[in-house]
């Protein structure tokens, strides 16, 4: 399979949380009371010191992941000093490139800044376009280096059971999950690759499907007087101009945490009218729920499936090419689907699980060989299976105009070696066997003759 990932690559610098050390350093800069203050009201972006550990704290007491922008270079440099972590290939394009360069499909990813350490952190098999007198060529990261700036993302991986002390007062975590803290702003106006942009167009109509990802970290308003509008344009007509040059090609858009509801729900209109696809976590979905006015999610998968049922009128009807939406939970992944084939579906979520189990076992990702061996002693999620079992009378097939819902329980790992990564390993394991299994491949019954 060919695939063309983009928009985001960074590298991630992850630190395991140790709750102690969060304390101390707390108390070493007197944080206290505006921490307790900030947490009544957690702040969507870092302008000061403070907001970071209001963000981090507020993740581990809820258990909820998030990802907000560092706008204080302050702030950058003070986490650089004190939270140096381990390197990590990072940006959803860029995890997914590594995920499915590994799992055997010939991936060209678009690198907005390719510096030496980044290029290192690449899987040796995926593909970056280079240009040599004159001529563009494809290549591996390691042999396109420029002299770019390092992207660096700080990511803050917490176990459950993490405390942090702040005056007496524990915030407790009650499941592992991620905090990232980000100071980017090539990422952030999702730039592309000049070259990406021209092989891309050149290649496109021997290219079987393209990921999209990273519009969530787009900013509603930029220093120099630009808007997230202006900046997503190119990418909407790159992405419009790939479809327009190959009919067949499957495109998959996944979400992110949104800072802002504007450009969530604006990216989300726009994109439904050329993507194929689109996934995204529990969270997502809920907070895109508040932003079309709906009702709170609960997270089981009656609530889910109701939802998507709703997602089906308002976003799968009026857009032709938009044919499956998928929410992905710790403990479940649902789709639905129209015209699609339900049965690969099912099997292409299974994959998926697979894949992000892997990589919590493990810290990497290897071919099918390697997934099988690394997840034998793991177990099914027993909520999954539960919620499966309770929600099974929506599942029996087609139900209505060429709608069906596929469902199946993740694979769970104790004692995950990261966290971060997961949704995005996932989505790019479901997408590799949607396209293997020919999911999309209509199955529309023509009764007229
Ligand atoms: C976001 C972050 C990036 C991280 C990724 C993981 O894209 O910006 O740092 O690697 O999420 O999903």
């Amino acid at each position: 399979m060919r695939i063309l990932c983009g928009y985001n690559v960074n590298i991630d610098s992850v630190h395991i949380v140790n709750g102690l050390e969060i304390s101390k350093c707390i108390k070493e800069y007197d944080l206290s009371e505006k921490i307790k203050n900030g947490l009544k009201n957690p702040p969507n972006a870092i302008n000061k010191l403070e907001d970071f550990f209001v963000g981090l704290i507020d993740c581990i007491n809820t258990g909820k992941g998030a990802e907000l922008l560092i706008f204080d270079k302050g702030v950058f440099e003070f986490l650089k000093k004190n939270f140096h972590g381990e390197l990590r290939i990072g940006g959803n394009a860029g995890i997914m490139s590594n995920v499915l360069a590994e799992l055997s499909a010939q991936v060209i990813t678009n690198v907005p800044k390719l510096s030496e350490e980044l290029a290192k952190l690449f899987s040796e098999k995926v593909l970056v376009p280079a240009e040599q007198e004159n001529k563009i060529t494809l290549k591996n990261p390691r042999y396109a280096i420029k002299l770019d700036e390092e992207l660096m993302h700080f990511v803050f991986d917490f176990k459950k059971g993490t405390v942090i002390n702040i005056n007496q007062e524990k915030f407790i975590a009650t499941r592992e999950n991620r905090f990232i803290a980000t100071y980017d702003e090539p990422n952030t106006k999702l730039d592309i690759n000049l070259l990406f942009d021209s092989v891309s167009e050149k290649l496109i109509k021997n290219i079987d499907g393209a990921l999209i990802s990273g519009f969530h970290i787009l900013l509603k308003n930029y220093p120099d007087g630009t808007t997230y509008k202006d900046q997503v344009k190119t990418n909407f007509e790159q992405v419009k101009k790939w479809k327009q040059l190959n009919k067949n090609l499957i495109i998959h858009l996944e979400l992110g945490h949104f800072n802002s509801d504007i450009v969530m729900e604006y990216i989300i209109k726009k994109f439904s009218s050329v993507v194929d696809s689109i996934g995204m976590n529990e969270e997502e979905l809920s907070k895109y729920l508040g932003i079309i006015g709906e009702k709170d999610l609960k997270n089981s998968a009656r609530s889910i499936i109701e939802a998507l049922l709703k997602l089906k009128d308002t976003l799968i009807l009026p857009n032709p090419n938009l044919r499956r939406i998928c929410v992905h939970t710790r403990e479940f992944i649902i789709s639905i689907l129209k015209n699609c084939r339900e049965n690969s579906e099912i099997l292409a979520l299974n994959f998926g699980a697979k894949v992000a189990a892997t990589l919590a076992k493990t810290g990497k990702i290897g071919n099918e060989e390697y997934i099988e061996e690394s997840i034998k002693d793991l177990k099914l999620s027993e909520i999954g299976i539960q919620q499966l079992k309770e929600v099974q009378p929506y599942l029996n097939g087609t139900f209505s105009e060429n709608y069906s819902i596929g469902m199946t329980p993740t694979i769970l790992c104790e004692n995950p070696v990261t966290s971060v990564g997961m949704g995005d390993s996932l989505t790019a394991g479901i997408f590799l066997k949607e396209l293997e299994l020919d999911v999309f491949k209509r199955v529309k019954i023509d009764l007229s003759y």
